[in-house]
């Protein structure tokens, strides 16, 4: 089903990235050049302002726009569209030596100085009114300039500051959300150690330097970082939107691996999500590991508002910033591309155009490297995308595949683990229990929506919560009625352990804990060293176990398989249990991706794939390809082909109906397709 258009005034894929023509100002004959060879490399948009505000505002209220106003007239004239940037990603000198207050106060209750970017306190009322300032010069200026098409907010929020106002903003939160310090002191367990809260002035965020052994405030504390952070972002749109509230607004974020902020929570207010990609390609672990990591993050961004998204930045070769810098190999900027596509993007865009001559980032590549030319591998990659975004934009643009299977990914729960303090300080492996789980769904296109406890489970046939240590959000009763009204639930060790304020449920079986769905409860949980292997045989295959091994009291569970060591051998491991018209199936250790691949073919194998199920039986896929896809218009499949191995591999696709393949609009009726190393096809088959 098409969605409307991400960017109403200019519906198409996207191709561009972040443009950075303050830098250039000196050189006159770049910027000329620059727009000659965004028209070569086939790119229709870029994004300006991100770090622009020092040149935009040299000092206070006196503004300079004749810049801009230049380069948004020369792009427009070459067709070239733009993602107008709010500056406060990074701010002036002038303003952070008027105002020290806008800068961040750390863990150790010393303030910043004046440095990098990303360095503002967002509570801090002075910078919060510069922005205002900046923000609606800018919307007046240009929101209503036919070359903008969509608002960029600030850049990559993210971190954290610990001011008096910060914290001052912390306390008020705290007394709306609980009311009254004995409210507080319950919930977060505050009388042990003495640590009783007697007034709210007494409350700091949690710091190496004092309070890190309350979890429930260092949970709170990551709550209202997000809240604060959300609260300054809808400030800024605010600004944008009161000037002319048809542009769209987006901020972008960094995936499934951004520490410190909730993207559930921030992306409501935002009009488009969009992200900035930066996977390890030619990495130690594999290449279709690496596709598959970047793929649940490509998932996290479309189920944030269940339609396609924009790939904000990518790099066109090599970021500099990771211990080592490896060069994208032949094919493999394409395939990238790709694979964000097929999950639901609607751009390829990059950091950088062109690559800054000097600074921090002048080794990471760009669209137009240092040598100014078209000449060059990375540049006739890069043009090589834009000429597919062009071809297979009619069939793609603004559709999406409707998922079948979830997986619960909790932000909150994620910093719950980090704190758990026990059963295993040396790790728990949350991300590695998704991927896991999330290996089969990838790799045969069964799409999958990546949800936290606030979604909604109604749709789906599969639920996979893996280590849902945290319930919050009657996250409960939402499984409980997937269940009963027929759904397939499957949960693994360390779910359903505490509350939303991190107090451990009490009771042997109680629906608090899920037991009625999952017909169990658990005694204790023993952890393993990291060498350390139990095991478990389930359909004539053995699996290692590893990490944490729960012994389980069965009340209504059958159990499927059993320990095979240590003193709690022949006790449950895999349990399933009928409840309603549905079943939820619990691993109470950390099993491999083998057995998940197999458990999943099981339990799963009659959710929609890419292709037909019956293709699949025939046709083991070869390790290294993933099949994605996106539902065209008609309800046919396009089909992402994807080879992430440095081998070609060829797939027989005997008995499938004639296709068209996208890039060429061709018909495609072969017996065969062969996919070089790192290629990829896409394939549109019709309605079955
Ligand atoms: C982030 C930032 C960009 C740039 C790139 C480099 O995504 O948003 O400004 O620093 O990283 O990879
Ligand atoms: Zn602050």
């Amino acid at each position: 089903m098409k969605d409307a258009s991400l960017t109403p005034r200019f519906p198409a894929m996207l191709h561009g990235g972040d443009y950075d023509p303050e830098q250039w100002l000196r050189y006159p004959q770049v910027l000329e050049e620059d727009i000659r060879l965004m028209q070569e490399a086939h790119v229709n948009c870029v994004s300006i302002g991100i770090f622009s505000w020092a040149m935009l505002e040299p000092e206070e209220d006196r503004f300079d726009f004749a810049w801009m106003d230049a380069v948004i007239e020369r792009l427009w004239k070459a067709g070239i569209h733009v993602i107008l940037a709010t500056p406060s990603g990074a701010r002036p000198h002038w303003l952070a030596q008027k105002y020290p207050e806008v800068l961040r106060v750390g863990e150790d209750g010393t303030r910043n100085l004046f440095g990098g970017r990303h360095d503002h306190c967002y509570t801090s009322p002075a910078y919060r009114e510069r922005v205002r300032i900046i923000d609606t010069k800018l919307a007046e200026r240009y929101a209503s300039h036919p070359a903008v098409i969509l608002w960029h907010i600030s850049n990559e929020f993210g971190g954290e500051c610990r001011c008096p106002l910060c914290q001052a903003a912390f306390r008020d939160w705290l007394r709306e959300k609980y009311g009254t310090l004995d409210e507080l002191n319950h919930a977060w367990w505050a009388h042990f150690w003495s640590h009783t809260y007697t007034d709210w002035s007494q409350i700091e965020a949690p710091s190496y330097k004092g309070e890190t052994s309350v979890h429930g405030l260092d949970l709170d504390w990551k709550r209202f970082v997000t809240y604060q952070s959300t609260e300054f972002m809808k400030h800024e749109i605010a600004a944008v939107k009161a000037v002319d509230p048809s542009l769209p607004v987006t901020a972008n974020f960094m995936g499934m691996y951004a520490y410190g902020l909730d993207y559930y929570k921030m992306g409501v207010p935002l009009d488009v999500i969009s992200w900035d990609a930066y996977p390890e390609w030619h990495a130690p672990w594999g290449n279709h590991n690496v596709a598959m990591i970047e793929s649940l993050s490509h998932d996290m961004m479309r189920s944030l508002k269940k339609r396609s998204f924009l790939l904000m930045e990518c790099t066109p070769s090599t970021t500099n910033w990771r211990p080592v810098s490896k060069l994208k190999k032949p094919g493999m900027h394409k395939l990238s591309a790709v694979n964000a596509i097929a999950h639901g993007a609607d751009s390829v865009c990059y950091f950088q155009m062109r690559q800054s001559r000097g600074s921090t980032e002048k080794f990471h590549s760009a669209v137009i490297s240092h040598t100014g030319t078209s000449n060059t591998r990375t540049f006739r990659e890069v043009t090589s995308v834009g000429e597919m975004l062009e071809r297979i934009q009619s069939a793609v643009y603004g559709t999406t595949s409707p998922a079948s299977a979830a997986i619960i990914f909790d932000t909150e729960n994620k910093w719950a683990l980090d704190k758990t303090c026990g059963p295993r300080n040396a790790g728990l492996d949350y991300f590695g229990g998704i991927q896991r789980a999330y290996h089969w769904l990838w790799k045969n296109g069964v799409t999958t929506d990546i949800l936290d406890c606030d979604g909604d489970f109604s749709g789906y046939k599969l639920v996979i919560a893996p280590m849902l240590y945290l319930f919050r959000g009657g996250i409960q009763e939402k499984l409980r009625t997937f269940v009963k009204n027929g759904g397939t639930l499957v949960t693994t060790a360390f779910t359903g352990i505490v509350d939303e304020t991190d107090l451990c449920f009490l009771g042997e079986a109680t629906a608090e804990k899920l037991s009625d769905v999952m017909g169990y409860w658990i005694e204790e949980t023993d952890a393993l060293y990291d060498d350390e292997r139990n095991a478990m045989t389930w359909k004539g295959h053995t699996y290692a176990l590893q990490e944490l091994c729960e012994i389980l009291h069965p009340t209504t569970c059958e159990v499927l398989a059993a320990y095979e060591k240590d003193w709690y051998a022949g006790q449950p491991v895999l349990t399933r249990n009928a409840f309603g018209s549905g079943t939820a199936y619990h691993v109470a250790s950390n099993a491999p991706v083998e057995f998940w691949d197999a458990f999943l073919e099981d339990i799963a194998g009659d959710l929609p794939r890419a292709l037909p199920a019956a293709w699949y039986a025939q046709h083991p896929l070869p390790e290294t390809v993933g099949l994605t896809w996106r539902e065209a218009e008609d309800g046919g499949h396009i089909v992402f082909f994807q080879n992430y191995g440095d081998a070609p591999v060829t797939l027989s696709l005997a008995g499938l109906p004639t296709a068209v393949d996208l890039e060429t609009g061709a018909p495609f009726d072969g017996e065969t397709l062969a996919l070089p190393a790192f290629g990829s096809a896409i394939l549109r088959y019709p309605q079955s």
